[in-house]
């Protein structure tokens, strides 16, 4: 969903920063090579050590800037046993995406509240509807890997947990507890697993 190139392509120049427009400059052509359109970074495995046992390593515009102006990127995303991709929504793109490895429940809301899921297996395919609240989930017994795309060089990613209970500056809790209907001890505690109060 990302505008329409007006080049064949408008290798991004990540390091200027006299130039504001939307998107990333061009760096010239004279400088542009084969290695700009190539990019490795998902040939690895995520790390999945943290609290949601999950690792995104993200080919979008910021890690490969080939991407720039073409509309559309990928991401690797590794789960743990049992790992999980938090709900989250992406303001700029839908996604579509695969397994690749393992057997992962995938879900998503849509704006009248219902909750679409299946579990799927290695060669199964998903999409997400843009902007929509979606997660994914290890549901198998071993390691599980997904392939995402999504038409927007820099989709986004609005991660729910993160996004409510760890922003900078933070929600007030009150506000958290009123929309949530809970006691804001509740609040503080959800707080806290996320290194913030
Ligand atoms: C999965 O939902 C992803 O955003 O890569
Ligand atoms: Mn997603």
């Amino acid at each position: 969903s990302d505008p329409d190139q007006l080049q064949d392509f408008c290798v991004a120049d990540l390091n200027v920063t006299t130039t504001f427009l939307n998107g990333f400059p061009c760096k010239p052509v004279s400088q542009v090579s084969s290695s700009d359109f190539f990019f490795s970074g998902m040939t690895k495995e995520g790390n999945t050590n943290n609290i949601f046992g999950v690792g995104v390593t993200p080919g979008n515009v910021l890690s490969f800037p080939g991407l720039n102006t073409l509309g559309l990127s990928m991401n690797r995303v590794d789960y743990a046993p049992g790992g999980v991709n938090p709900l989250h929504s992406h303001p700029r793109a839908t996604e579509a995406g695969v397994i690749i490895k393992g057997k992962v429940l995938v879900g998503f809301i849509s704006t009248t509240n219902v909750f679409y899921s299946k579990v799927l297996k290695a060669g199964e395919m998903f999409v997400i509807p843009k902007g929509l609240v979606h997660f994914q989930k290890n549901v198998g017994k071993g390691k599980a890997v997904t392939i995402t795309s999504f038409n927007s060089q820099l989709p986004g990613a609005a991660i729910l947990p993160v996004t409510l209970f760890a922003s900078n500056p933070p929600i007030p809790n009150e506000i958290l507890a009123t929309n949530f209907q809970v006691d804001e001890t509740v609040i503080t505690s959800i707080k806290s697993k996320f290194g913030s109060s």
